[in-house]
């Protein structure tokens, strides 16, 4: 392992005014996207849409990395690039989601473990060769009576550190993302504390299993009321509760924190990562690898056409030049009518 290339990479992934794109969408969940926009899941299609997020010109200036599925990292633009090389050439790298998927956890009911460490080190080592430097493994926890279950927290945090450490034995940074979910009817409280034992308890196996932490990522969701919930508060709020948590259990030598959208709106999400990144300076950056709120409006303006590629991509740049603003609180909502 050669920690200071892992750290560099760690570190280059947050850069100032940078975060990742998650585009690592399964077969499944790249399906749901494209039925919500009447576009058929075919090979071709998925191509065609990474391909013009990929070739957007000026991504590299807002976007540092960009996670693939296994598919997509393997796939070739229409002009036979690779896809891996068009990112390369706007100087972003190139990582992979390499779980198989959070499964039925026996005898938790309604709780889940997330599967994929067998042959976990001949995968990362192709997943170099292709090109790959950094990898992500997500952890669910559903948050509600009894939720999560100590059992869940403990399989999950020792599945997240044996996948950590099998990443930077590759030269390949782990993204770690213990996903409390915000769904629910659950409070700010409860999410709160789910967080914090989630995130104890991985931090804690990550040590444990001998895990390099300058050479890691945290991807976690923020701390807020479950959507169902009948107490919302303000972004100021959110903030200001994701903070704390945080600063209780993510050690300082940890290069960044890269947060998950999860359902929150495109502008929600950019609105309460610039207000975190108001409170600072923070012992770690503070940025995104955000899927949903980075893509939604690309994939609403793409419709699958190819008359539409540039609008796409137009859609693209906008929120990733937002999110770039949040992560040193210059971000105002009034910036988005003056784009549009
Ligand atoms: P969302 O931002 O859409 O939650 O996706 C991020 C991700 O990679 C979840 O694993």
């Amino acid at each position: 392992m050669d920690l200071i290339e892992l750290s560099g990479t760690a570190r280059a992934l947050v850069a100032p005014g940078k975060g990742i794109l998650a585009a690592d969408e399964s077969g499944g969940t790249i399906k749901k996207r494209f039925d919500s926009i009447g576009v058929e899941s075919t090979e071709t299609n998925r191509r065609d849409y990474r391909q013009m997020l990929f070739t957007a010109v000026g991504a590299g200036d807002y976007i540092s990395g960009v996670i693939l599925y296994d598919e997509t990292i393997r796939q070739s633009a229409s002009d036979g690039t690779p896809l891996v090389k068009l990112l390369q050439d706007q100087g972003i790298i190139p990582g992979i989601k390499v779980d198989t998927g959070a499964k039925a956890l026996a005898f938790a009911e309604g709780e889940t473990v997330t599967e994929g460490l067998d042959g976990l080190r001949e995968r990362l080592a192709e997943y170099h060769t292709l090109g790959a430097r950094f990898a992500k493994w997500r952890a669910t926890y559903s948050v509600g009576a009894g939720l999560p279950s100590d059992y869940c927290v403990d399989v999950n945090a020792h599945a997240l550190a044996r996948y950590a450490a099998l990443c930077q034995e590759a030269g390949i940074v782990p993204i770690v993302e213990p996903e409390v979910y915000m769904e629910g009817t659950h409070t700010i409280e409860e999410a709160f504390l789910a967080t914090e034992r989630a995130q104890t308890a991985m931090f804690s196996a990550l040590v444990q299993q001998r895990v390099e932490l300058e050479g890691i990522l945290l991807k976690p969701n923020m701390v807020l009321p479950g959507y169902d919930s009948t107490k919302q508060v303000s972004d100021e709020v959110i903030a200001e509760a994701t903070i704390r948590c945080f600063r209780a259990t993510v050690p300082a030598t940890v290069p960044g924190i890269v947060f998950l959208s999860g359902g929150q709106s495109d502008e929600q999400a950019t609105a309460r990562l610039n207000a975190m990144n108001k409170l600072g300076p923070h012992p770690w950056q503070l940025s995104f690898s955000y899927g949903r709120a980075l893509q939604a409006p690309a994939l609403k303006a793409w419709k699958g056409a190819a008359a539409n590629v540039d609008a796409g991509r137009a859609a693209f740049l906008h929120r990733a030049r937002m999110n770039s603003l949040a992560r040193s609180g210059e971000y105002t909502p009034a910036m988005e009518k003056s784009a549009a």
